[in-house]
């Protein structure tokens, strides 16, 4: 063997030693390996938000760190999904609220192809909630109204602009955040025109409580109405 073929070789071993460690880990790591709540699927209210604040209130009540950042999935116009999380800006009747910038990819992504999926996951409760349905863009001032509820930081850093586009040099960054919090400092409602609202509205919202003995509990709210909807619900096998 080679002085480079040795070196090879130990490399190598040391990949599979880390890779065999790393599946250690994944081995020895649990679900639910605390106490869950019940869910009695019967008795629910008629229309999804309503549970869906219950739950994230309760997950919140119960110390679950971040429960109001939920993961948004949207996809380009060939279908390729693409996820991250977001911060849900509102939930109610009309639907689930989160604000970004429209120049952004997901912005790219729901101006080409409007539907998409939020979700949810307390682990605190083992509880997941999924919503899909498609979403529309809100007029320019409900977005001028939700940054002006944010902190100095996101106002700058959506004045900043440019996210999800290539970072040539982290100093453009800080450059770009200084002028932005130069503008913002010389004029606190300085617009930023590309930051938007976005609602999701439902047609499916899925309720699912973990259970440890794997019998979770799956309920589905269908959207069956028009203008003024009705919602179906039915379990799912888990
Ligand atoms: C916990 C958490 C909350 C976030 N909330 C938001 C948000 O409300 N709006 C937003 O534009 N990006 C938010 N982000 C950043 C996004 O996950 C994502 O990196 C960014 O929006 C660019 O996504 P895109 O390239 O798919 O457009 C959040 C990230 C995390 C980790």
């Amino acid at each position: 063997m080679t002085g480079h073929e040795t070196d090879e070789a130990a490399e190598e071993a040391a990949e599979e030693a880390a890779h065999r460690e790393f599946l250690r880990l994944l081995g020895g790591l649990r679900i639910w390996n605390h106490p869950l709540p019940g869910f009695d699927p019967v008795g629910l209210p008629a229309e999804p938000v309503s549970l869906f604040r219950t739950w994230l209130t309760e997950a919140a009540a119960a110390g679950c760190p971040e429960p109001h950042c939920l993961a948004l999935t949207t996809a380009d116009t060939e279908g390729r999904p693409s996820a991250r999380m977001m911060t849900l800006a509102d939930a109610d009747a009309r639907g689930w609220h989160f604000a970004s910038l429209e120049t952004s990819r997901k912005g790219q992504e729901l101006d080409g192809r409007r539907h998409a999926a939020l979700l949810a996951y307390w682990p605190v409760h083992g509880r997941q909630v999924r919503i899909r349905g498609p979403v529309t863009l809100a007029d320019a001032a409900a977005g001028a109204a939700d940054l002006a509820g944010r902190s100095p930081g996101a106002r700058a850093a959506a004045l900043a602009g440019r996210q999800s586009e290539v970072l040539a040099r982290r100093e453009d960054l800080a450059a770009a955040y200084g002028t932005a919090r130069g503008a913002l400092a010389d004029d606190p409602r300085t617009p930023v025109p590309a930051w938007r609202r976005y609602l999701l509205e439902p047609d499916e919202v899925e309720f699912f409580q973990g259970a440890a003995d794997r019998r979770h509990i799956r309920v589905r709210y269908r959207r069956t109405g028009g203008a003024r909807p009705q919602w179906t619900q039915e379990l799912l096998w888990p």
